[in-house]
């Protein structure tokens, strides 16, 4: 499958960014400012042209794996809630997410070493960093996004005047060899002037990113596919701890059903994509709606059907996602037009989409809520029949679910 890659890293970023900015307090757009800030100084330090494209896809996914930490030490019972009922970064182990993040950036289809960017993103020169590691003994990469994530986080470089600027130039000076490596410090201060950061407004971002960084449109292997969905999927599933399965399963299951279908390899896999990531767009709901145990209020469930939009949102610009968007976007439709976001009806909806739909709902009953236990495979196409039945799912789709997927 042909992809516009770091389109779909910058598109993507949001989701990554949500977290953040619940923990740290950062900004709109923080991913791609990391982003612009690491692979600016990895330019100006002559880096080769394809290591920087992995470390760019390193800054941008550099907490990756904040949602799993966060949802993990919530299994154990650990909040990681301040006073406030806010989560905060004191509360947490910060070592824990970089280890996850490390080994989640590996998913992606990397070309040249990036051992330690995501690992030792959070060091300090000093050796005060959560894995007590010195700047000598991390890499420079690291070293990069560790001051362009911090300065970002602290100062909200989305919007930059002159007295902002005059402060993260002080900041930096102070924190030379304590926070920051001598050699980030220098390549930020010769990098990041003030007409740089200007660059980096929310408005102006994306512009600059692409202006800076060079369009890289490559087919994907089905594994590079597989992998980079599995990633995606995990950053989705963890954002609640009611779903944890949830794209993983419906990644696995379309991918088998497509194959029912007879489709080839390329097909089946972007269906397994397109499962990975139909719901992406809730990352942007508020946790508190999703993680909320009792029934949502009318508005709560307004907000809520707003993901499948989000997920229309982030995914039509990519490049080269033109046909799964419309089989991941359109997952809540029904065939009588009663479905959300769009209210398309029969005539709109391919079979993927149907698949997507019907999937999502098998899913759905499948798994554990609080308010229900799973449904049995049984149950659960009792239901869904009544539904066909009705005219709002396919029939025939949902009679292949019954026969693919009996115990
Ligand atoms: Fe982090
Ligand atoms: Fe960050
Ligand atoms: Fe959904
Ligand atoms: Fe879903």
């Amino acid at each position: 499958m042909v992809i516009d890659y770091n389109d779909m890293l910058f598109s993507f970023s949001e989701a990554v960014d949500i977290i953040d900015r619940e923990v740290t307090g950062s900004t709109t757009n923080h991913g791609k400012r990391v982003a612009y800030m690491t692979y600016k100084m990895g330019w100006a330090m002559h880096m080769d042209g394809k290591n920087l494209l992995d470390i760019l896809a390193c800054a941008v996914m550099h907490d990756s794996a904040l949602s799993e930490y966060i949802s993990e030490e919530s299994d154990r019972g650990n909040k990681l809630l301040d006073s406030d009922g806010k989560l905060s970064m004191d509360m947490m182990d910060l070592g824990v997410h970089c280890r996850m993040g490390e080994k989640n950036i590996r998913l992606l289809p990397l070309e040249t070493n990036v051992d330690g960017a995501v690992l030792y993103h959070h060091e300090n020169a000093d050796g005060s960093g959560p894995l007590g590691k010195k700047a000598a003994e991390t890499p420079l990469i690291a070293q990069l996004i560790h001051i362009a994530d911090n300065i970002d986080t602290m100062y909200g470089l989305g919007s930059i005047d002159l007295v902002k600027f005059a402060k993260t130039v002080g900041w930096i000076g102070k924190n030379r060899d304590v926070m920051y490596s001598a050699a980030s410090c220098d390549a930020f201060l010769e990098v990041m002037t003030f007409d740089t950061m200007s660059m980096m407004s929310d408005d102006r971002i994306d512009d600059s990113l692409h202006a800076l960084v060079p369009a890289v449109r490559r087919d994907y292997s089905n594994d590079e596919l597989h992998n980079i969905a599995r990633l995606f999927a995990e950053i989705v599933d963890y954002k609640s701890s009611f779903t944890r399965n949830h794209c993983i399963g419906i990644a696995e299951k379309a991918e088998v059903l497509g194959k029912y279908y007879g489709y080839d390899d390329d097909v089946a896999s972007k269906l397994y994509l397109t499962g990975a990531l139909h719901d992406i767009g809730k990352m942007i709901i508020d946790s508190d709606i999703l993680e909320k145990p009792d029934k949502l209020t009318h508005e709560e469930f307004d907000s809520m059907k707003n993901h499948a939009w989000y997920t229309y949102e982030m995914m039509r610009k990519v490049g080269g996602f033109e046909e799964i968007t419309p089989w991941a976007a359109l997952h809540h439709e029904k065939l009588d037009g009663s479905g959300y976001p769009f209210g398309k009806t029969a005539k709109d909806l391919d079979r993927n989409s149907r698949i997507m739909c019907c999937l999502d709902i098998y899913q759905a009953l499948t798994e554990a809520r609080p308010y229900k236990k799973p449904y049995c495979h049984e149950d659960a196409m009792i239901i869904m029949m009544g539904l066909a039945v009705d005219g709002l799912l396919d029939r025939t789709i949902v009679n292949d679910i019954d026969s693919v997927f009996a115990d």
